[in-house]
């Protein structure tokens, strides 16, 4: 019998995006990217491995998952299985603290503190760079997880040096995310099936990973210099840049939804009337609001007329991954 370890990590947003993968099996990206942790939204997971299971059993706030997702984190516990010569099936509780029907990517948070949890569970000690390395085969964006702060994930061209680095991870400055919660359904092109069709696609893909990569230094440099307007201004870029390969792709596709453009529309009427506010948006339809705590009120009121309370989060910068 093994020990239970349970480890908490929390989810990120990319300001500059990974889009598309070089290596899907290895989930090498063409480009490298760089996150914000926030401290909101986290996941806490425990894993047991013990000779009593017959099949690994894996459970998400209180309930089974579903077979798509428990045979996906069936095969990452495989590789810590492998890894430490451990032949024996897990218990997995998943407790996501992500407000309910977020729409928020729990698989960033989901994955870090599952390669957490089961690699100490198996007897593994891991460096963090390790670690970083091992939850990017569960997800990709899990790979800047395991950081606080401002993260990079330099896109490597292998299994070995495709990992994430802290670029800041103690953040002593006024930078926040509003998310809006526009949809909480199953998006209808998860982001694995969505960057393989631009991937395979889009005329316009060699240019995102072009530009993607050239903006890694760009926004390091507006990062240190704690300047919210450059870090927002290139953010939004990326993101828009980002969906326009998907606009791009044959069949053309897209994760905006009426209420993604009628957030894009506050944001930027705001920044007509001087507030520094930029929009990001992920595989899905939900905007995150990319602002300062001070102009946070004025941008919340600018939100009321169209989202209620509850679908407005506001989050600051969170941890890397802990144990509990
Ligand atoms: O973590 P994945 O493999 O589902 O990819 C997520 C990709 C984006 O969220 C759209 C961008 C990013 O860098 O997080």
């Amino acid at each position: 019998m093994g020990q239970s370890v349970t480890a908490r990590a929390h989810t990120n947003i990319a300001l500059v995006k990974y889009w598309g993968k070089q290596n899907p099996t290895l989930i090498i990206p063409y480009n490298s990217s760089l996150s914000m942790t926030l401290d909101h939204f986290y996941t806490d997971t425990t894993v047991h491995f013990s000779t009593d299971l017959t099949a690994d059993q894996i459970m998400f706030n209180h309930q089974p998952a579903d077979a798509k997702t428990a045979k996906q984190m069936s095969q990452f516990l495989d590789l810590i299985r492998q890894r430490a010569h451990l032949p024996l099936f897990a218990a997995v509780e998943t407790m996501n603290h992500v407000p309910n029907a977020a729409g928020l990517a729990s698989s960033a948070s989901g994955y870090a503190a599952l390669a957490a949890a089961g690699a100490r569970a198996a007897g593994l000690t891991l460096n963090k760079r390790d670690l970083s390395r091992l939850a990017r085969r569960g997800s990709g964006s899990a790979t800047r997880s395991i950081y606080g702060g401002f993260v990079e994930w330099q896109r490597g061209t292998n299994d070995i040096d495709s990992y994430a680095i802290p670029v800041q991870e103690f953040v002593d400055w006024d930078i926040q995310m509003i998310a809006i919660v526009l949809n909480d359904r199953p998006k209808s092109i998860t982001s694995r099936t969505g960057m393989a069709n631009t991937v395979a696609t889009s005329p316009y893909f060699s240019a995102w990973v072009k530009t993607a990569q050239a903006m890694i230094p760009e926004m390091k440099a507006a990062i240190v210099k704690k300047d919210i307007n450059l870090v927002g201004r290139l953010a939004e870029q990326s993101a828009m840049q980002m969906h326009a390969t998907t606009l791009s792709a044959v069949p053309p596709f897209t994760y905006f939804e009426p209420e993604t453009l009628q957030a894009i529309k506050v944001v930027q009427t705001l920044r007509q009337q001087g507030v520094s506010c930029y929009y990001t948006m992920d595989a899905g339809p939900n905007v995150k609001v990319i602002c300062t705590s001070r102009e946070t009120p004025q941008i919340l009121a600018a939100l009321a007329p169209y989202f209620s309370p509850e679908q407005l989060l506001v989050a600051q910068s969170g941890p890397g991954v802990s144990y509990r």
